[in-house]
């Protein structure tokens, strides 16, 4: 399905985003990495190249525009086009209100949306030539909140508009946009998870980094393309579980 297709997933390196370059690697896709976590693209790329797969890693910092601009020139240096774009880096931030500082927010609101901004932008400029599929990771915080969450919230929120903004300006292009909100998705040692954990959802367990890479699977299919700035949940149920105190 995606033989000669070129995807770029950034934070590639770790949790999610590691799931999806190895998912979209074993479907025989050219898989460039953008990361800032040197050592662990670097340790990924080595291991996926070892075993027959296209996979590139590029240095990035998704904060910065012209290391964004870097990104796509390298992709295209390297492989011609890009097929597909999957804006998943992103921190995971929880400061207090009162005591969050204007420079934090936006360090937050920079990692996680203007990221995105930036990147669709640029990768579209090429994908313009042949159609294509964007992905945003955002989350089901862009819908429901604890305390003291204010940045990635509205970092979220602002990834799900985003989406169907782009989802219009890029339609002439047949570029779709969407995007996939993960719950509780555990990245770590699966043993330091309890009952309780996993019991608390419909599905009876706690998410897993490849539940996200399949969902992106399918979106970046291209018979899939009756589907554009639509958002996917995959919570195992959480956001529709009604709680009321007794
Ligand atoms: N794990 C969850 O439960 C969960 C739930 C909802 C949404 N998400 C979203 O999924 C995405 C991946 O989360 P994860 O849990 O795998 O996190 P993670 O911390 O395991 O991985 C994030 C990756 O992004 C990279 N990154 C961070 N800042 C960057 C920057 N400035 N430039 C480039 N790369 C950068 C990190 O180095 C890391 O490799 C994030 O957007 C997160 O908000 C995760």
């Amino acid at each position: 399905m995606f033989q000669n297709k070129t995807v770029i997933v950034t934070g590639g390196a770790n949790g999610i985003g590691k799931s999806i370059v190895q998912t979209f690697a074993n479907a025989f896709a050219n898989v460039v990495v953008a990361d800032v976590d040197v050592d662990a693209g670097k340790t990924l790329e080595k291991q996926l190249l070892a075993s027959g797969k296209q996979v590139f890693f590029v240095e990035t910092d998704m904060r910065k525009e012209e290391e964004i601009r870097r990104l796509v020139e390298f992709t295209i240096q390297k492989y011609g086009g890009i097929d597909v774009l999957i804006n998943n880096a992103g921190i995971s931030k929880f400061i207090p209100l009162f005591e969050m500082s204007v420079a934090e927010w936006d360090d937050i609101l920079n990692t996680n949306l203007r990221s995105a901004f930036i990147c669709s932008k640029e990768a579209a400029r090429f994908m313009k030539e042949t159609g294509g599929s964007i992905i945003n990771i955002a989350s089901t915080r862009a819908f429901m909140s604890e305390p003291n969450t204010e940045g990635y919230a509205a970092s979220k929120g602002g990834i799900i508009a985003l989406t169907h903004a782009l989802a219009a300006s890029l339609s002439p292009y047949h570029i779709r946009v969407n995007s996939v909100s993960p719950g509780w998705i555990h990245t770590g040692d699966k043993s330091e998870l309890s009952e309780r954990d996993h019991k608390q959802h419909w599905s009876g367990r706690v998410g897993e980094p490849a539940d996200i890479a399949r969902a992106c699977l399918f979106l970046a299919n291209p018979k899939n393309d009756f589907i554009s700035g639509e958002n996917i949940t995959i919570d195992g149920g959480m956001t529709k579980k009604m709680i009321y105190e007794e």
